[in-house]
C-alpha cells in the first residue's frame, strides 16, 4: 500500500475551469487571477503549499491560462523598472512570487477527477497535495499542513472537511464518517454532490486533499466507466476516492482557520473584505469607510 510517510512534496493546482461565474471579468483572464486585495486567488494557495513543506508544483491549465504562467514568470523588466524607480521593496515582492512550476494541460474539461489524472506524469509514484485554489483558507499553521500532519499520522490519504448548513450540502462532496478523534474522521462512504435529504452528513468536502498515487489507477477506472457510459457525467474525484475506499482508509480532518469559498460572487466579495481588513496599511481606513455605508 502507498505510504505517506515519506514527505509530501508535490501539490497539484487543478485550473483549466473556465470561470463562467465571474463572466465578463473573465472572459479574456483566468478566474485564478483574480485578485484579493492586491494578490491573485492562486497565490494563496501557491504559498499555503510551499508552506507546507511543497517543493514542485503542478498546474493543470487549460486554454486561455497563460496570464497564470506568466504571473509565476521572473519578470526583469518589471523588476529593473521598480529598482529604477526606489521601489526596491516591491521589486523583491514581485521576485518572491517567480517560482519554477510545472503546467500540463488538460484539453478537454472532463472532471476534477480527470484533471488530477492529467498530473499523473509529473507526480510519479509520490504521495501528493491536490488545492482547489477557489478555496483560500487563512489558519496558522496552514490548513495543508495540517493535513499532512494528520495524513503521516495515520499513513493514509486525508480531506479537508467542513460542516456546512444542509441548504447548501448538495454543493460539495459529503462523507460518512467514525470518528478518530476531535476533529478527525475514517471516511465510511463519500458521495459527489448528493440531494440535502441523501447527504450522509453534514460534513463537506472542501477544495484540499492528501492523496497517495494508488488514487491514480482508481481514477483510471473511473475514467473508464465514465467513457463506456456505465457511470454518468464528469470523471469525479469524489467517486475516484470511493473506489479508493475499497482497497485502504482514508481520512478526514476539519481544521481550525477561515475559509472562503471565492468560487462564487458573494464568497468572492466576503474574502476581499476579510483580507483587506487584515492589511496593517488598509484595515483602519477600510473600516472607517464601510462603517459610512448605509444599510439598503
Ligand atoms: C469539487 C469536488 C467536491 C468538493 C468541492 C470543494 O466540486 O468535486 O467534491 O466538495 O470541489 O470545493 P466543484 O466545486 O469543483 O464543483
Amino acid at each position: 500500500m502507498a505510504t505517506v510517510k515519506n514527505r509530501v512534496t508535490k501539490a497539484v493546482f487543478p485550473a483549466a475551469g473556465l470561470g463562467t461565474r465571474f463572466l465578463p471579468a473573465t472572459k479574456a483572464q483566468p478566474k485564478e487571477m483574480l485578485p484579493l486585495v492586491d494578490k491573485p486567488i492562486i497565490q494563496y494557495g501557491i504559498e499555503e503549499a510551499i508552506s507546507a513543506g511543497v517543493e514542485d508544483i503542478v498546474i493543470v491549465t487549460g486554454r486561455g491560462k497563460n496570464a497564470i504562467e506568466d504571473h509565476f514568470d521572473v519578470s526583469v523588466e518589471l523588476e529593473t523598472f521598480l529598482e529604477s524607480r526606489g521601489k526596491s521593496a516591491l521589486a523583491a515582492e514581485v521576485r518572491a512570487i517567480s517560482r519554477s512550476l510545472a503546467y500540463v494541460r488538460q484539453g478537454e474539461p472532463l472532471g476534477l477527477g480527470h484533471a488530477v489524472l492529467t498530473a499523473r506524469p509529473l507526480v510519479g509514484n509520490e504521495p501528493f497535495a491536490v488545492i482547489l485554489a477557489d478555496d483560500v483558507i487563512d489558519a496558522t499553521p496552514s490548513a495543508l499542513a495540517q493535513m499532512i500532519a494528520v495524513s503521516e499520522e495515520l499513513d493514509g490519504p486525508v480531506l479537508l472537511v467542513e460542516r456546512v448548513p444542509k441548504a447548501q450540502i448538495s454543493g460539495y462532496g459529503v462523507i460518512a464518517y467514525e470518528p478518530v478523534r476531535e476533529g478527525v474522521y475514517r471516511i465510511t462512504d463519500l458521495v459527489e454532490k448528493p440531494e440535502a435529504a441523501a447527504a450522509p452528513s453534514d460534513l463537506a468536502i472542501i477544495g484540499r486533499y492528501v492523496l497517495t498515487p494508488d488514487i491514480f489507477d482508481c481514477l483510471e477506472d473511473e475514467a473508464a466507466s465514465v467513457k463506456s457510459g456505465e457511470v454518468q457525467g464528469e470523471i469525479q474525484l469524489t467517486n475516484g476516492l470511493r473506489r479508493l475506499l475499497a482497497q485502504r482508509p482514508i481520512y478526514a480532518c476539519e481544521v481550525s482557520g477561515v475559509r472562503h469559498d471565492t468560487g462564487n460572487k458573494l464568497g468572492f466579495l466576503k474574502a476581499v473584505v476579510y483580507f483587506a481588513l487584515k492589511r496593517p496599511d488598509l484595515a483602519e481606513p477600510f473600516r472607517q469607510y464601510l462603517d459610512t455605508l448605509p444599510r439598503a
